[in-house]
């Protein structure tokens, strides 16, 4: 910890369109610290994109790869980590990213979710197994994960509404 008695990294959680990315890269040049997107570390460790991994091996082999990259990147030096959507499904992943650093867990009301979703060019590449259900699905989802979600963070900010800047700037304030 450092003097102001704040833990070393920083982990944003929560579903898919609340930000997580974005948050995280200005939360890495406000500290000066490094910015890790999770589901990119998959990716350059299987060498294949999400969707790939999703047809190639299912969702059981990316849960895999995610619980390994997760591990890895908890363990490094300070830094800002964006999970993804789906990172607090295994009980150790839980323990592993609240024992790693502050969890700040970005929340949005699920048609604000679902309106980002439709309008994101990369939910067709990385989101493989999102679409098929609607609006339902995605609503649905985010409702049975969000006592995970809510074990594993230390805070919950909204997300919907305020520009990324100023989200990381609440999380900034309240670390
Ligand atoms: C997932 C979310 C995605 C990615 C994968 C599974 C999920 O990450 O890890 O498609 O289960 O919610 P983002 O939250 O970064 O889109």
């Amino acid at each position: 910890n450092d003097v102001l008695g704040r833990t070393p990294r920083v982990l944003l959680i929560g579903y898919r369109g609340t930000g997580k990315s974005t948050v995280g890269r200005f939360l890495g040049s406000e500290l000066g610290w490094d910015f890790f997107d999770a589901d990119d570390t998959i990716e350059a460790a299987a060498g294949r994109t999400v969707a790939e991994i999703f047809a190639a091996e299912g969702e059981a082999g990316f849960r895999a790869r995610e619980a390994a990259a997760l591990e890895h990147l908890c363990a490094g030096r300070p830094r800002v980590i964006a999970t993804g959507g789906g990172a607090i499904l295994r009980p150790t992943n839980r323990a592993a990213l609240r024992a790693a650093g502050y969890v700040a867990w970005l929340t949005a009301p699920p048609d604000v979710v679902w309106e980002r979703l439709q309008s994101d060019p990369s939910t067709a590449a990385r989101r493989p197994n999102l679409t098929t259900g609607g609006f339902a699905e995605v609503a649905n989802l985010m409702a049975a994960r969000e006592p995970l979600y809510r074990e594993t963070a230390h805070a919950a900010f909204d997300a919907g509404v305020e520009s990324p800047e100023a989200i990381a700037g609440r999380i900034l304030a309240a670390w």
